[in-house]
C-alpha cells in the first residue's frame, strides 16, 4: 500500500491523513482506493468508533490528481466501480461520525468531501475551491445539491459557476465549517472531539447521524449522476484544454468551446 494515505486506527479512532504533501496532495486512483477501503472496513469494524479526515498544516488536499484526469479517467461504462465513486459513496454511506480538520487549499473533491464529514475544523489559512467550470468540468461529490441546500441556491451558484476561492471566515458563516483555528492547532483539536465522540454511545451517534442524513435522500444516485456527466465533460475539448493550461501554468483559451 503507498504511504499517500496515512490510515491509523487507536482509542476507536480512525485517522486518514493525506500524505503527499510534494503534489499538494493530489488525490490518485490508489488513493482513493486506499480510503474507500478504510472506510468500508471500519464502518463495518466495531473498534471504530470515529473517522478523522486531515492533511497538512499547509495544504488539504489540491483535489483530483490532475494528470490522472488526463491518462486514467473514471470508466464510463463502469463508473459504479471507478475508485472515486468508491470512495464517495464509502464516505457517504459511513455511519458513525466523522470529523475534518482542513488548513490551507482544499479544491475540487478536497473540498466536495468535506460536505460528507459531520464536524469540519479549519485552520484560518484554510482557502476552499470548487472550480469545476474553469477546468471544463461540473459539479461532483454531491455539491450541485448539498451546497445549495447548505448555503443557499445563490451563494452555491457563485461558489460553483465562478470556481473562486473563499475562506476560513466566510466558511465558517455559510455554516460548512464549524470552527476556526490556529493551523497548527487544527489536526489536534479535531483528535480531541473525535476523543470526546468515542466515548460517547456508538449507537446513539449512528442514529442521531442517520436521522439527520435522511433529509439527504438518494444522495448515491446524484453522486453517480454528476460524475456521469462529469466523465462526459472530460472528455471534450474544453476540459482538455483547460486541465492542460493548468499543469503548463498558463491561462486557458475558451474562445472556442
Ligand atoms: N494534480 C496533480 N498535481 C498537482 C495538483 C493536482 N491537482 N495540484 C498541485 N499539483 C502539483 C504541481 O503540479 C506541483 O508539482 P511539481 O512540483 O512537480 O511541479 C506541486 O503540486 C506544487 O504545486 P503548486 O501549484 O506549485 O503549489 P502552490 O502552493 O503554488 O498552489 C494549489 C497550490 C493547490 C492552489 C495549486 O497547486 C492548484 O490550484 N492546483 C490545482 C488544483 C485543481 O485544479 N484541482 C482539480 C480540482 S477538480
Amino acid at each position: 500500500m503507498s504511504d499517500d494515505i496515512l490510515v491509523h486506527r487507536e482509542n476507536g479512532v480512525l485517522t486518514l491523513t493525506f500524505n503527499r504533501v510534494d503534489k499538494k496532495n493530489a488525490i490518485t486512483t490508489t488513493m482513493y482506493q486506499t480510503l474507500a477501503t478504510a472506510l468500508r472496513e471500519s464502518a463495518e469494524d466495531d473498534s471504530v468508533r470515529v473517522a478523522v479526515l486531515q492533511g497538512a498544516v499547509e495544504i488539504f488536499s489540491a483535489g483530483n490528481d490532475l494528470a490522472d484526469f488526463l491518462k486514467n479517467p473514471p470508466n464510463p461504462n463502469a463508473l459504479e466501480t471507478a475508485p472515486v465513486v468508491q470512495f464517495l459513496q464509502a464516505l457517504h454511506a459511513f455511519p458513525k461520525p466523522i470529523v475534518a480538520a482542513v488548513c490551507g487549499p482544499a479544491v475540487g473533491i478536497g473540498a466536495t468531501m468535506l460536505l460528507h464529514c459531520d464536524l469540519v475544523y479549519a485552520g484560518d489559512n484554510a482557502a476552499f475551491s470548487l472550480p469545476f467550470v474553469n477546468l471544463g468540468v461540473c459539479a461532483e461529490g454531491g455539491s450541485s445539491v448539498m451546497l445549495p441546500q447548505a448555503v443557499g441556491y445563490q451563494r452555491a451558484a457563485e461558489k460553483l459557476l465562478l470556481g473562486e476561492a473563499f475562506y476560513a471566515e466566510e466558511a465558517l458563516d455559510m455554516g460548512i465549517v464549524s470552527r476556526i483555528l490556529p493551523p497548527g492547532d487544527a489536526n489536534a483539536y479535531a483528535q480531541a472531539q473525535a476523543a470526546k465522540l468515542a466515548a460517547k454511545p456508538a449507537s446513539s451517534l449512528r442514529v442521531t447521524k442517520a436521522l439527520m442524513r435522511k433529509s439527504q435522500p438518494g444522495m448515491q444516485d446524484l453522486m453517480l449522476a454528476e460524475i456521469r456527466e462529469f466523465v462526459q465533460l472530460l472528455s471534450g475539448p474544453a476540459a482538455k484544454e483547460a486541465i492542460t493550461a493548468v499543469m503548463e501554468k498558463r491561462k486557458p483559451d475558451f474562445s472556442k468551446f
